[in-house]
């Protein structure tokens, strides 16, 4: 049964995993399920409590995963279900939760369904995806026509994503009937929950409108949070998920405040959380293709997250990510991956830990893991990365101006081995790993910051225990100081038993900031330095006060 207000899944601490880069146990340079258990007394060690894994079904891996073409198998680069079963009894056994990932909104075309709804227009799948007579002008998000054309339909199926993902047809309640069934067969088994891929999308607007691409970057805003969306969660709500002690979160992509608190409101019995990552936009617009790096603004950045943070007090629960595998690395983004990599590190993990919200850390974060320097295209993996360098050199961008955007922007900064070892491929793989890993291994693993106190690794520890023992880390109200500031991002939070004040200089260069009176003698609960806080920040310091109240 679900109570409101306090739930495990507010209270724990998320893991991402990406399977495929986290550590290959079979030794094909593909990181795998056996590869997961040898480490989860690693994951168990940081403190963490829910593991949620990028998609492990079988998939043709065009979108890495995001296509899947069997819900009900295991990635047989993964490994089987054998090595599921024993993954998910093991880390049950270790009190961790396992939540996988679950892309609804669309199935590879190679699926059985999408091969037959293919074949003619009378077939019994005929209704399973989306055809039309005639494309409107929606752009794909992996770039070109969102309509792809099949000869035996003399039609066109759409496909919001990669033409290798068209999009299942949610209208259709044979469709949702199969998600369902796919969700009941990984809960009976005993996972602990979903997120729900590209969840905004599953219902769309049927008139299909021509429309103007809208400033979020998404071409096409009818094909988000249509007229029957919430008819739908609501449905899989009654029929699936309250049967389960779940954690259901939802991507929220291209979602404003508005639309989202819908989703997650408990009183209307949807999702538990979303994760829009409104912050992760600023200075990065996305328009259709291609990037303006128009530098960070920090009280731009502080903006958005003050107006979701307020959201949520009155309309529900959130997830914050700095990272994941749509990102790049956040040290080398909002922070100094040079001279000031192990405080800027430390920096944003405690903006991460001190948010409200459930906290989502990517694997390697917790070690300070840098982008890569991306500067040949046999270097790189991802379609959307591709695209982006197709339409970057179609509007004629020099070579070095495109790998400096693709430096910054690309996923597969993200997606490179998982640096365990300063030994060979960085103790991932015994073979050539199917992505490169990235050169700095040598000094940013897991190994050598096991051995230093000091280290990122030994922060996050500090942090998450910090959070645990804090009630007013995790419920307490967000006020943000300062707005404008543009160095120093402060707020206090507020449970109405303490107070905390979080202070984080997001500069190389000292900052000031005024502690407000009644903090002058709290507690220092958490911080990067270990000199006593005062009005002058040190490069990338950071720290957190605690007070009674
Ligand atoms: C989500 C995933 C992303 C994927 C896309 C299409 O945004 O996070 O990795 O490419 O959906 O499934």
């Amino acid at each position: 049964m679900r109570v409101e207000g306090r739930t495990w899944w507010k209270e724990g601490i998320v893991y991402q995993v990406w399977p495929r880069s986290f550590k290959d146990a079979d030794g094909d340079g593909v990181g795998d399920l056996k590869g997961v258990i040898s480490k989860l007394d690693y994951i168990k060690s940081l403190g963490v409590d829910i593991i949620w894994f990028n998609p492990i079904f079988k998939s043709p891996n065009d979108d890495m995963g995001y296509d899947v073409s069997d819900y009900q198998a295991i990635l047989p680069e993964f490994g089987t279900m054998e090595d599921f079963d024993e993954l998910l009894a093991k880390a049950h056994g270790m009190g961790l939760k396992v939540v996988l990932d679950l892309v609804a909104n669309h199935s590879s075309d190679e699926h059985p369904w999408f091969l037959e709804s293919k074949q003619s227009r009378d077939n019994p799948k005929s209704d399973w995806y989306i055809w039309r007579d005639k494309p409107n002008n929606w752009g794909a998000w992996f770039g070109g026509s969102a309509w792809e054309y099949v000869p035996a339909r003399n039609q066109y199926y759409l496909h919001c994503f990669s033409k290798k993902q068209p999009d299942l047809n949610w209208e259709n309640p044979e469709v949702r009937k199969a998600i369902y069934g796919v969700m009941r067969f990984w809960g009976d088994k005993g996972v602990d929950g979903f997120r729900f891929d590209a969840v905004t999308h599953y219902s769309k607007d049927l008139s299909f409108p021509d429309t103007p691409p809208d400033s979020t970057g998404y071409g096409f805003p009818a094909a988000l949070n249509g007229p029957h969306e919430h008819l739908y969660l609501k449905e899989m709500y009654r029929q699936v998920i309250r049967h389960y002690d779940w954690m259901t979160v939802g991507e929220g992509g291209g979602s404003t405040p508005e639309s989202t608190w819908d989703y997650v409101d408990p009183r209307r019995k949807e999702l538990d959380m979303v994760f829009v990552g409104p912050h992760t936009a600023v200075g990065r617009p996305r328009y259709g293709n291609g990037y303006d790096l128009s530098g960070f603004d920090l009280p731009a950045f502080k903006a958005i997250i003050d107006l979701w943070q307020r959201g949520m007090e009155h309309h529900g629960w959130m997830g914050w990510y700095l990272e994941n595998h749509d990102q790049v690395r956040s040290v080398s983004r909002w922070g100094n991956d040079g001279i000031y990599w192990k405080e800027s590190g430390k920096m944003l993990a405690t903006l991460l830990l001190f948010l409200r919200g459930t906290p989502y850390i990517y694997m390697g974060e917790e070690l300070g893991m840098t982008n890569y320097p991306f500067s040949f295209a046999g270097e790189v993996r991802d379609l959307e990365t591709m695209n982006d360098m197709k339409v970057l050199a179609e509007r004629g961008y020099a070579p070095e101006r495109m790998w400096n955007i693709i430096r910054q922007t690309s996923r597969d900064n993200n997606r490179t081995p998982m640096q365990w070892t300063n030994g060979k491929h960085a103790g991932f793989s015994t073979a050539s790993p199917w992505i490169g890993v990235n050169p700095r291994y040598k000094e940013i693993n897991a190994e050598e910051e096991e051995k230093d106190p000091d280290s990122i690794l030994w922060y996050y520890r500090h942090l998450i225990r910090v959070r645990k023992a804090h009630h007013c880390a995790i419920y307490g109200s967000f006020h943000l100081l300062a707005p404008k500031d543009e160095q120093v991002f402060a707020f206090t939070r507020n449970d109405g038993d303490e107070e905390l004040l979080v202070v984080l200089n997001f500069t190389g260069v000292h900052a000031r900031f005024s502690i407000p009176e009644r903090f002058r003698k709290a507690e220092r609960i958490a911080g990067n330095y270990t000199d006593t806080p005062s009005g002058l920040l040190h490069a990338y310091e950071a720290y957190v006060l605690a007070r009674k109240q």
